[in-house]
């Protein structure tokens, strides 16, 4: 159950770490970090997982959503991150449309794991046969679920996904799919609570929520959004972790401590 509270900062994380976080009830701890300054940071404060996110596209970037983030943004944020880092496990964002095709998919995650140095990379959605493929050439993937913000132009706005009881069971069916499918991760964002608590439970691979509730297996966040950093819309999983901190630093231990102790998130941080 501790075996990772105190974190051994010499030894790099791998996924078998994190199959072992979830099989001994420890919470995985993830936050995002798109440059070698905050990796460093996240890295020395015992931030498990570091997720590149093509969030970056939006607070970064400036970009209204992640749709216009490219690989090449990607490898380059995913390089600054990596150098800096440590003991923390690097997941990097497949961007809107280049996994479009198996092809396609396969030469982005070369990219992000061989000039990126990622340890694994993430992509949005069901895409079993893309799973399957890439994970069978040796590249650890983590799905997501839930509120897929590639998607933003179909969907119209940024909404808790999986409430109505058919499209519920459809997300838990593909869970089981991307899991089969050779996944080792899987994000879900924006979920009901007690829909991510099943899927968490029914899964062997860890579970990673953001606004999923807090019987994930893990927590990921925006790095800026936990700074307080007003990048827009705060959503009802928000937290400022700066409030009562004197720096940076103590406010990604606070969160840390906060997902480890499973105080984050609270009731009403959840839908
Ligand atoms: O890009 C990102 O930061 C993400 C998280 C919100 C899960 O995908």
């Amino acid at each position: 159950m501790t075996l990772y509270t105190t974190p051994n900062l010499n030894k790099a994380l791998s996924v078998v770490d994190l199959a072992e976080m979830k099989r001994a009830g420890e919470k995985i701890c993830c936050l995002t970090a798109y440059d070698a300054s905050f990796g460093a940071l996240l890295d020395r404060t015992g931030i498990d997982l570091i997720l590149v996110g093509d969030s970056l596209g939006m607070v970064v970037q400036g970009q209204e959503s992640t749709v216009p983030v490219s690989v090449e943004d990607m490898v380059y944020h995913c390089r600054c991150v990596t150098r800096a880092r440590k003991r923390a496990f690097v997941v990097a964002d497949l961007p809107f449309m280049s996994y479009a095709t198996v092809e396609m998919a396969a030469q982005n995650a070369a990219r992000l794991l061989q000039a990126g140095g990622a340890q694994m990379v993430k992509l949005e959605g069901a895409h079993i046969e893309i799973i399957r493929f890439l994970v069978e050439q040796g590249v650890p993937i983590c799905g997501h679920l839930g509120l897929l913000p590639q998607f933003i132009n179909q969907l119209g706005g940024y909404r808790v996904q999986g409430k109505q009881p058919q499209v519920a069971e459809q997300m838990l069916a593909d869970a089981h799919k991307v899991e089969q499918a050779g996944a080792s991760l899987l994000v879900l964002e924006c979920v009901p609570a007690t829909l991510a608590a099943r899927i968490a439970r029914e899964l062997t691979i860890p579970v990673i929520g953001i606004g999923a509730g807090a019987d994930c297996d893990g927590q990921v966040l925006v790095l800026y959004d936990i700074l307080n950093i007003d990048v827009g819309r705060k959503p009802r999983f928000f937290k400022n972790f700066m409030t009562g901190v004197g720096s940076i630093e103590e406010a990604v231990r606070q969160y840390r401590h906060q997902v480890k102790a499973g105080m984050y998130p609270a009731p009403e941080h959840c839908y």
